[in-house]
């Protein structure tokens, strides 16, 4: 399978049929004084299908955020301002290994949950310092860039707007994703 189709193959396990995301007012019913958390605007902890594994259900926040992140893995590959970065994900992929795909994206996914306010997840990986240091993570080439950051930036939302996010939420993801600059780029 060539790259260019093994992405394909790829966003097409991840995504399975795309859903378009809705703003919901669903809150943590467990706690009605509760604050509405931004995890909570995207869909909350209501439970809908999970187009990407028939039989089971998933969080709807959680759904919309996995879709943004695996969306968002694909354009970032398509990118040769900054895919450069993801040679070994690439190279994995290329070679019809799923593996790290899912893993990226799942980090990603329960990171961006419990950043918005999820309950349910942990974030489990490495933190973003590691995770963006060579020295730390052998899957990561070099040390990102501001400019990447950036652009990188302008990826995930794209991806936000392409699954149907307000211009209002992708703000928001961006000033999520903004906040953490300092961190992760490391030169
Ligand atoms: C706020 C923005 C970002 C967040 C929240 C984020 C989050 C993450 C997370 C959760 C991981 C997985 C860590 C693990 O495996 O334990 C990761 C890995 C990685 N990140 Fe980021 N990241 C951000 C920005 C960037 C940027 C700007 C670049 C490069 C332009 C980048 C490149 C990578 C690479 C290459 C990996 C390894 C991918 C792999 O496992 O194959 N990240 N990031």
């Amino acid at each position: 399978m060539n790259l260019k189709r093994s992405l394909v193959f790829a966003a097409f396990i991840a995504l399975g049929a795309v859903p378009i995301l809705t703003a919901s007012c669903h809150k943590d019913h467990s706690n009605p004084t509760a604050p509405m958390t931004f995890y909570d605007t995207l869909g909350g902890t209501a439970m809908v299908n999970d187009p990407a594994h028939p039989g089971t259900m998933i969080e709807k926040g959680r759904l919309g955020l996995r879709t943004v992140v695996d969306s968002a893995i694909f354009i970032i590959a398509g990118d040769t301002a900054i895919n450069g970065y993801f040679t070994v994900l690439l190279s994995e992929v290329g070679q019809g290994n799923l593996s790290g795909f899912q893993a990226l994206s799942k980090n990603l996914t329960d990171f961006l949950c419990v950043a918005t306010g999820a309950k349910d997840f942990a974030y489990t990986g490495k933190n973003m310092t590691d995770a963006h240091n060579p020295s730390a993570n052998a899957r990561i080439n070099m040390k990102v860039a501001g400019d990447d950051f950036d652009e990188f930036v302008v990826d995930v939302a794209a991806s936000a707007k392409k699954n149907g996010l307000t211009d209002a939420m992708i703000s928001r993801v961006g000033a999520l994703l903004n906040s953490l600059k300092t961190t992760v780029v490391q030169r």
